[in-house]
């Protein structure tokens, strides 16, 4: 069983109206159970509209979207994913462990169990002792660690990330990097990344896939495969060889292999 299939996927937004657009057209994407798959591609490709596809925040206007084997609106019921978005979205007058806690809540969870997982959540992104603390009193790098702490609470099997890391400064962005490939491999935790950074997609995917300007398509998928993910791998000849196959893809240009063919 996969953690995400998508099937002839088609999305028109406003359909039969003057402002219709079609946002993806004819999308097939397979994500493995543990892989991290990054989506790349110009502003505008409709990357947050496939991600929201995949958590049934909106309906596929044509095509079929399971995850863990279930229809898209089922998985979401059933809490099989993980949310983070660029923006925190944090309840600024609930304090960050009332703030992680939150999804356990909707879930019916019981307040010890809520609190022990919110606590054990708040370690893995080292922010045990803010847990009182109010978002308003974070950096927002804390922030955003604490909004990945929440979408970990449910411990769900499929992580689905907005560009999580965007609004941050390089430092913070790399470390929150590391950190979130330690958390998923701890966890075994299948992830579906969007960025427009092509480093941050290689650095953290086992797949990136690239998809072309409006309508969205898939038009490349990368295989990445590096030996390592430490500060090492970011100063390796794997890496920028990466790093220039997804450049090449999103510019529409052959993958070397085949240039040199
Ligand atoms: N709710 C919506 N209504 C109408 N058009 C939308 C809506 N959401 C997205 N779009 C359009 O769909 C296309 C893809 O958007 P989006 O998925 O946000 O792109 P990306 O995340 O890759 O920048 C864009 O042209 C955008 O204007
Ligand atoms: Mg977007």
């Amino acid at each position: 069983m996969s953690a995400v299939e998508i099937k002839s996927v088609v999305k028109v937004f406003n359909q039969g109206r003057a402002d219709e657009v079609l946002a993806l057209s004819d999308v097939d994407l397979t994500v493995g159970v543990g892989e991290f798959v990054s989506l790349i591609g110009p502003s505008g490709c409709g990357k947050s509209t496939l991600l929201r596809l995949i958590a049934d925040l909106i309906p596929a206007t044509t095509g079929t979207v399971t995850v863990a084997g279930k229809p898209a609106g089922q998985a979401r019921r059933e809490q099989a994913y993980g949310l983070a978005f660029q923006q925190a979205g944090l309840f600024e007058w609930r304090t960050v462990r009332r703030n992680v806690e939150l999804p356990l809540e909707l879930r019916g969870i019981g307040r010890a169990e809520r609190r022990a997982r919110a606590e054990e959540m708040l370690a893995l992104v080292g922010l045990a002792e803010f847990a009182g603390h109010y978002p308003g009193q974070l950096s927002g790098g804390m922030q955003q660690r604490v909004a990945i702490a929440r979408a970990l609470a449910v411990q769900p099997p499929l992580l689905l990330m907005d560009e999580p890391f965007g609004a941050l400064d390089e430092m913070t962005r790399e470390r929150l990097q590391s950190e979130l490939l330690s958390i998923c491999a701890k966890t075994g935790t299948s992830t579906v990344f969007v960025t427009h950074s092509i480093s941050e997609a290689v650095f953290l995917s086992d797949r990136v896939v690239v998809m072309s300007a409006r309508p969205g398509r898939i038009t490349a998928a990368i295989e990445v495969g590096l030996p390592s993910r430490d500060e090492a791998a970011r100063q390796s000849p794997a890496f920028f060889d990466r790093i220039t196959e997804v450049r090449r893809a999103l510019r529409g240009a052959p993958l070397a292999s085949e240039a040199t063919n």
